[in-house]
Protein backbone atom coordinates (compact mmCIF):
# COMPACT_ATOMS: atom_id res chain seq x y z
CA UNK A 1 0.00 0.00 0.00
CA UNK A 2 1.08 3.36 -0.91
CA UNK A 3 0.24 5.42 1.69
CA UNK A 4 1.99 3.28 4.43
CA UNK A 5 5.20 3.28 2.21
CA UNK A 6 4.98 6.86 2.00
CA UNK A 7 4.95 7.06 5.72
CA UNK A 8 7.84 4.28 6.26
CA UNK A 9 10.09 6.59 3.81
CA UNK A 10 9.05 9.49 5.62
CA UNK A 11 9.94 8.33 9.25
CA UNK A 12 13.36 6.91 7.49
CA UNK A 13 14.15 9.90 6.78
CA UNK A 14 13.65 11.64 9.83
CA UNK A 15 15.56 9.06 11.50
CA UNK A 16 18.72 9.79 8.74
CA UNK A 17 18.35 13.64 9.91
CA UNK A 18 18.28 12.76 13.35
CA UNK A 19 21.07 10.63 13.37
CA UNK A 20 23.28 13.07 11.34
CA UNK A 21 22.03 15.81 13.51
CA UNK A 22 23.00 13.73 16.71
CA UNK A 23 26.46 12.68 15.09
CA UNK A 24 27.32 16.42 13.96
CA UNK A 25 25.89 18.17 17.13
CA UNK A 26 25.54 16.44 20.39
CA UNK A 27 28.59 16.01 22.57
CA UNK A 28 28.00 12.19 23.00
CA UNK A 29 28.01 12.26 19.03
CA UNK A 30 30.90 14.21 18.40
CA UNK A 31 32.73 12.42 21.18
CA UNK A 32 31.86 9.02 20.39
CA UNK A 33 30.88 8.63 16.28
CA UNK A 34 32.32 11.56 14.89
CA UNK A 35 35.68 10.92 16.51
CA UNK A 36 35.30 6.95 15.15
CA UNK A 37 35.00 8.65 11.99
CA UNK A 38 37.75 10.90 11.66
CA UNK A 39 39.94 8.18 12.97
CA UNK A 40 38.78 5.67 10.02
CA UNK A 41 39.81 8.77 8.08
CA UNK A 42 36.11 10.19 6.80
CA UNK A 43 36.36 13.89 6.20
CA UNK A 44 32.98 15.76 7.02
CA UNK A 45 32.53 16.40 3.44
CA UNK A 46 32.27 12.03 2.57
CA UNK A 47 30.51 12.36 5.89
CA UNK A 48 27.88 14.67 4.48
CA UNK A 49 28.08 13.10 0.97
CA UNK A 50 26.70 9.52 2.47
CA UNK A 51 24.34 11.16 5.49
CA UNK A 52 26.80 9.00 8.24
CA UNK A 53 25.18 9.73 11.70
CA UNK A 54 24.87 8.45 15.55
CA UNK A 55 22.30 6.73 17.69
CA UNK A 56 22.96 7.80 21.30
CA UNK A 57 23.29 5.34 24.13
CA UNK A 58 19.78 5.66 25.55
CA UNK A 59 17.08 2.91 25.64
CA UNK A 60 14.58 5.14 23.84
CA UNK A 61 15.95 8.45 22.73
CA UNK A 62 15.16 8.48 18.97
CA UNK A 63 11.58 6.79 19.63
CA UNK A 64 10.66 9.67 21.85
CA UNK A 65 11.97 12.28 19.59
CA UNK A 66 10.17 10.62 16.73
CA UNK A 67 6.96 10.50 18.61
CA UNK A 68 7.19 13.93 19.89
CA UNK A 69 7.34 14.86 16.26
CA UNK A 70 4.00 13.52 15.62
CA UNK A 71 5.64 10.48 13.45
CA UNK A 72 3.04 7.47 14.34
CA UNK A 73 4.34 4.15 16.24
CA UNK A 74 2.98 1.66 13.86
CA UNK A 75 5.53 3.13 11.25
CA UNK A 76 8.38 3.36 13.64
CA UNK A 77 7.58 -0.29 14.49
CA UNK A 78 7.61 -1.43 10.49
CA UNK A 79 10.54 0.17 9.94
CA UNK A 80 12.42 -1.64 12.66
CA UNK A 81 13.57 1.72 14.13
CA UNK A 82 11.60 1.26 17.45
CA UNK A 83 11.10 -1.81 19.18
CA UNK A 84 7.81 -2.43 21.39
CA UNK A 85 7.86 -4.84 23.98
CA UNK A 86 7.13 -3.88 27.80
CA UNK A 87 8.67 -0.68 26.73
CA UNK A 88 9.64 1.11 23.50
CA UNK A 89 13.58 0.54 22.86
CA UNK A 90 15.57 1.96 19.77
CA UNK A 91 16.63 -0.60 17.70
CA UNK A 92 19.78 1.38 17.33
CA UNK A 93 21.75 2.84 20.32
CA UNK A 94 25.56 3.50 20.65
CA UNK A 95 26.10 2.72 17.05
CA UNK A 96 27.40 4.60 14.01
CA UNK A 97 24.96 4.63 11.84
CA UNK A 98 25.03 4.44 7.69
CA UNK A 99 21.56 5.26 5.68
CA UNK A 100 21.27 3.13 3.10
CA UNK A 101 19.34 4.88 -0.08
CA UNK A 102 17.30 3.28 -3.02
CA UNK A 103 18.37 4.45 -6.57
CA UNK A 104 16.46 7.24 -6.46
CA UNK A 105 17.92 8.78 -2.81
CA UNK A 106 15.21 7.51 -0.86
CA UNK A 107 15.87 6.29 2.99
CA UNK A 108 15.50 2.71 3.03
CA UNK A 109 16.84 1.36 6.21
CA UNK A 110 20.49 1.39 7.88
CA UNK A 111 23.56 -0.44 8.94
CA UNK A 112 24.79 0.38 12.37
CA UNK A 113 27.74 -0.44 13.86
CA UNK A 114 29.50 -0.80 16.71
CA UNK A 115 32.67 1.18 17.85
CA UNK A 116 35.56 -0.36 18.13
CA UNK A 117 35.86 -4.56 17.97
CA UNK A 118 33.89 -6.38 20.71
CA UNK A 119 33.81 -9.59 19.25
CA UNK A 120 30.90 -10.14 21.54
CA UNK A 121 28.41 -8.31 19.78
CA UNK A 122 27.66 -7.79 16.16
CA UNK A 123 29.57 -5.41 14.20
CA UNK A 124 26.65 -4.74 12.19
CA UNK A 125 23.39 -4.34 12.84
CA UNK A 126 20.98 -3.99 9.90
CA UNK A 127 17.41 -2.67 9.24
CA UNK A 128 14.82 -5.77 9.14
CA UNK A 129 12.98 -6.56 5.92
CA UNK A 130 10.30 -4.24 5.83
CA UNK A 131 7.64 -3.15 3.00
CA UNK A 132 10.07 -0.32 1.79
CA UNK A 133 13.70 -2.22 2.77
CA UNK A 134 14.49 -5.63 0.92
CA UNK A 135 17.97 -6.38 1.36
CA UNK A 136 18.39 -8.67 -1.39
CA UNK A 137 16.91 -5.58 -4.00
CA UNK A 138 19.32 -2.88 -2.63
CA UNK A 139 22.70 -1.75 -3.13
CA UNK A 140 24.41 0.45 -1.18
CA UNK A 141 25.80 3.23 -2.35
CA UNK A 142 24.25 3.01 -5.85
CA UNK A 143 22.42 6.66 -5.59
CA UNK A 144 25.80 8.38 -4.90
CA UNK A 145 26.97 6.14 -7.53
CA UNK A 146 25.01 5.89 -10.27
CA UNK A 147 26.56 8.62 -12.57
CA UNK A 148 29.55 7.36 -11.76
CA UNK A 149 29.02 4.32 -12.99
CA UNK A 150 27.15 5.23 -15.79
CA UNK A 151 29.97 7.78 -16.89
CA UNK A 152 33.11 5.31 -16.49
CA UNK A 153 30.90 2.88 -18.07
CA UNK A 154 32.33 0.42 -15.34
CA UNK A 155 31.14 -0.93 -11.50
CA UNK A 156 33.18 -1.76 -8.98
CA UNK A 157 31.37 -4.05 -6.60
CA UNK A 158 32.61 -4.23 -3.11
CA UNK A 159 31.08 -6.35 0.47
CA UNK A 160 31.05 -3.17 3.11
CA UNK A 161 29.76 -0.07 3.46
CA UNK A 162 33.32 1.30 4.30
CA UNK A 163 34.54 0.06 1.29
CA UNK A 164 32.12 2.28 -0.68
CA UNK A 165 33.01 5.10 1.28
CA UNK A 166 36.46 5.04 1.49
CA UNK A 167 36.77 4.35 -2.70
CA UNK A 168 34.68 7.57 -2.81
CA UNK A 169 36.85 9.41 -0.62
CA UNK A 170 39.71 8.64 -2.53
CA UNK A 171 38.31 9.61 -5.69
CA UNK A 172 37.02 6.73 -7.15
CA UNK A 173 32.95 7.11 -7.05
CA UNK A 174 31.84 4.66 -9.54
CA UNK A 175 31.30 1.82 -6.66
CA UNK A 176 28.30 -0.36 -4.47
CA UNK A 177 28.32 -2.90 -1.81
CA UNK A 178 26.27 -6.07 -1.59
CA UNK A 179 26.58 -5.21 2.37
CA UNK A 180 27.92 -8.79 2.88
CA UNK A 181 24.88 -10.18 1.60
CA UNK A 182 25.20 -13.50 -1.27
CA UNK A 183 25.04 -11.45 -4.36
CA UNK A 184 21.57 -11.88 -5.61
CA UNK A 185 20.59 -11.28 -9.67
CA UNK A 186 18.06 -8.45 -8.37
CA UNK A 187 21.07 -6.60 -7.31
CA UNK A 188 23.10 -7.18 -10.58
CA UNK A 189 19.95 -5.68 -12.60
CA UNK A 190 20.25 -2.67 -10.26
CA UNK A 191 23.87 -2.42 -12.26
CA UNK A 192 22.88 -3.23 -15.67
CA UNK A 193 20.72 -0.33 -15.71
CA UNK A 194 23.41 1.53 -15.77
CA UNK A 195 26.29 -0.52 -17.48
CA UNK A 196 27.48 -3.44 -18.79
CA UNK A 197 30.92 -3.88 -16.52
CA UNK A 198 31.74 -4.79 -13.18
CA UNK A 199 34.37 -5.75 -11.49
CA UNK A 200 33.93 -7.43 -8.23
CA UNK A 201 36.52 -6.45 -5.28
CA UNK A 202 35.81 -8.62 -2.42
CA UNK A 203 37.87 -9.21 0.65
CA UNK A 204 40.63 -10.74 0.55
CA UNK A 205 40.28 -13.64 2.55
CA UNK A 206 38.60 -16.88 2.00
CA UNK A 207 34.94 -15.83 2.34
CA UNK A 208 35.54 -12.95 -0.12
CA UNK A 209 36.97 -15.37 -2.63
CA UNK A 210 34.04 -17.48 -1.93
CA UNK A 211 31.75 -14.98 -2.84
CA UNK A 212 33.45 -13.41 -5.88
CA UNK A 213 33.59 -17.12 -7.38
CA UNK A 214 29.35 -17.34 -6.64
CA UNK A 215 28.87 -13.84 -8.16
CA UNK A 216 30.92 -14.52 -11.39
CA UNK A 217 28.37 -17.26 -13.00
CA UNK A 218 25.42 -14.66 -11.46
CA UNK A 219 26.69 -11.90 -13.74
CA UNK A 220 27.43 -13.78 -16.83
CA UNK A 221 24.04 -15.54 -16.21
CA UNK A 222 22.90 -11.59 -16.47
CA UNK A 223 24.47 -11.19 -19.77
CA UNK A 224 27.35 -8.84 -18.13
CA UNK A 225 30.98 -8.87 -18.16
CA UNK A 226 32.81 -9.99 -15.07
CA UNK A 227 36.82 -8.92 -13.97
CA UNK A 228 37.55 -9.91 -10.41
CA UNK A 229 40.62 -8.02 -8.72
CA UNK A 230 42.08 -9.31 -5.36
CA UNK A 231 43.38 -8.15 -2.18
CA UNK A 232 46.43 -9.23 -0.40
CA UNK A 233 45.20 -11.31 2.42
CA UNK A 234 43.73 -9.56 5.61
CA UNK A 235 42.98 -6.48 3.18
CA UNK A 236 39.91 -5.01 2.11
CA UNK A 237 39.50 -2.14 -0.37
CA UNK A 238 38.31 0.06 3.00
CA UNK A 239 41.99 -0.77 4.61
CA UNK A 240 43.71 -0.87 0.77
CA UNK A 241 42.54 2.49 -0.01
CA UNK A 242 43.41 4.18 2.77
CA UNK A 243 47.01 3.17 2.81
CA UNK A 244 47.89 4.17 -0.63
CA UNK A 245 47.46 7.02 -3.03
CA UNK A 246 44.55 7.49 -5.67
CA UNK A 247 47.23 6.91 -8.17
CA UNK A 248 48.46 3.86 -6.72
CA UNK A 249 44.94 2.42 -5.95
CA UNK A 250 43.86 2.65 -9.61
CA UNK A 251 47.34 1.36 -10.32
CA UNK A 252 46.39 -1.69 -8.17
CA UNK A 253 43.20 -2.11 -10.09
CA UNK A 254 44.43 -1.78 -13.57
CA UNK A 255 47.21 -4.30 -13.23
CA UNK A 256 45.39 -6.96 -10.85
CA UNK A 257 41.66 -6.64 -12.55
CA UNK A 258 41.70 -10.12 -14.23
CA UNK A 259 38.59 -11.44 -16.35
CA UNK A 260 37.24 -14.26 -15.15
CA UNK A 261 39.36 -17.28 -16.72
CA UNK A 262 42.36 -15.44 -15.41
CA UNK A 263 41.22 -15.28 -11.83
CA UNK A 264 40.06 -18.95 -11.74
CA UNK A 265 43.09 -20.21 -13.17
CA UNK A 266 45.01 -17.97 -10.39
CA UNK A 267 43.55 -19.69 -7.67
CA UNK A 268 44.96 -23.18 -9.18
CA UNK A 269 48.22 -21.51 -9.07
CA UNK A 270 47.71 -21.19 -5.68
CA UNK A 271 46.33 -24.45 -4.73
CA UNK A 272 48.56 -27.78 -6.49
CA UNK A 273 49.03 -26.74 -10.10
CA UNK A 274 50.36 -30.52 -10.75
CA UNK A 275 47.05 -31.99 -9.31
CA UNK A 276 45.29 -33.48 -12.37
CA UNK A 277 41.93 -34.08 -10.39
CA UNK A 278 41.87 -30.89 -9.01
CA UNK A 279 42.84 -29.46 -12.94
CA UNK A 280 40.34 -30.91 -14.41
CA UNK A 281 36.99 -29.92 -11.74
CA UNK A 282 38.65 -26.90 -12.89
CA UNK A 283 38.61 -26.51 -16.44
CA UNK A 284 34.88 -28.22 -16.11
CA UNK A 285 34.30 -25.34 -13.55
CA UNK A 286 35.47 -22.74 -15.88
CA UNK A 287 33.40 -23.98 -18.69
CA UNK A 288 30.75 -24.07 -16.78
CA UNK A 289 31.26 -19.95 -16.42
CA UNK A 290 31.16 -19.88 -20.14
CA UNK A 291 27.97 -21.99 -20.56
CA UNK A 292 26.31 -18.99 -19.00
CA UNK A 293 27.53 -16.13 -21.13
CA UNK A 294 24.89 -15.83 -23.77
CA UNK A 295 26.64 -14.03 -26.95
CA UNK A 296 28.34 -16.65 -28.94
CA UNK A 297 31.44 -15.11 -30.16
CA UNK A 298 32.09 -14.59 -26.81
CA UNK A 299 31.76 -18.12 -25.89
CA UNK A 300 34.16 -18.94 -28.42
CA UNK A 301 36.97 -16.29 -27.71
CA UNK A 302 36.77 -17.60 -23.87
CA UNK A 303 36.95 -21.01 -25.18
CA UNK A 304 40.19 -20.24 -26.45
CA UNK A 305 41.87 -18.63 -23.45
CA UNK A 306 40.99 -21.61 -21.23
CA UNK A 307 42.70 -23.99 -24.17
CA UNK A 308 45.60 -21.93 -23.96
CA UNK A 309 45.87 -20.71 -20.30
CA UNK A 310 45.31 -24.95 -19.33
CA UNK A 311 46.64 -26.11 -22.25
CA UNK A 312 44.01 -28.32 -22.90
CA UNK A 313 42.53 -28.73 -26.69
CA UNK A 314 39.87 -26.62 -27.68
CA UNK A 315 37.93 -29.33 -29.26
CA UNK A 316 37.28 -30.89 -25.56
CA UNK A 317 36.55 -27.93 -24.30
CA UNK A 318 34.04 -27.25 -27.37
CA UNK A 319 32.29 -30.55 -26.64
CA UNK A 320 32.20 -30.36 -22.86
CA UNK A 321 30.50 -26.94 -23.33
CA UNK A 322 27.98 -28.67 -25.94
CA UNK A 323 27.14 -30.73 -23.12
CA UNK A 324 26.39 -27.79 -21.01
CA UNK A 325 23.78 -25.51 -23.07
CA UNK A 326 22.14 -28.67 -24.25
CA UNK A 327 21.24 -29.14 -20.53
CA UNK A 328 20.05 -25.32 -20.24
CA UNK A 329 17.83 -25.92 -23.51
N1 LIG B 1 27.83 -7.28 7.60
C1 LIG B 1 26.63 -7.32 8.31
N2 LIG B 1 26.60 -7.87 9.56
C2 LIG B 1 27.72 -8.33 10.15
C3 LIG B 1 28.94 -8.31 9.46
C4 LIG B 1 28.96 -7.77 8.18
O1 LIG B 1 25.62 -6.87 7.81
N3 LIG B 1 27.66 -8.83 11.39
C5 LIG B 1 27.84 -6.67 6.27
C6 LIG B 1 28.07 -5.18 6.34
O2 LIG B 1 27.35 -4.57 5.30
C7 LIG B 1 29.56 -5.06 6.10
C8 LIG B 1 29.79 -6.18 5.08
O3 LIG B 1 28.89 -7.20 5.49
O4 LIG B 1 29.92 -3.79 5.62
C9 LIG B 1 31.21 -6.70 5.00
O5 LIG B 1 31.58 -7.29 6.23
P1 LIG B 1 33.03 -7.13 6.85
O6 LIG B 1 34.05 -7.26 5.78
O7 LIG B 1 33.10 -8.02 8.01
O8 LIG B 1 32.94 -5.65 7.42
P2 LIG B 1 33.62 -4.31 6.90
O9 LIG B 1 32.67 -3.66 5.93
O10 LIG B 1 35.02 -4.53 6.47
O11 LIG B 1 33.53 -3.45 8.24
P3 LIG B 1 34.66 -2.74 9.10
O12 LIG B 1 35.72 -2.26 8.18
O13 LIG B 1 33.87 -1.62 9.73
O14 LIG B 1 35.14 -3.71 10.11
MN1 LIG C 1 7.91 -4.14 -1.70
MN1 LIG D 1 35.13 -9.71 5.25
MN1 LIG E 1 35.57 -5.98 4.96
MN1 LIG F 1 36.73 -3.28 6.61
Amino acid sequence: NTDVRESMYLVSEFAQKYFHDTLLNSEEGKAIGLSYFKERGFTNETIKKFGLGYSPEIWDAFSKEALGKGYKLEFLESTGLTINKERLIDRFRGRVMFPIHSMSGRVLGFGGRILGNDKKAAKYLNSPESDIYHKSKVLYGIFMAKQAIAKQNNCYLVEGYTDVIQFNQSGIENVVASSGTALTPDQIRLINRLTKNITVLFDGDAAGLRASIRGIDLILEEGMNVKVCTFPDGEDPDSFAKKNSYEALLQYLETNAKDFIQFKASLLMDESKNDPVKKADLIRDMVTSISKIKDRIQREIYIQETSRIMDISEQVLLNTLAQLVQKDI
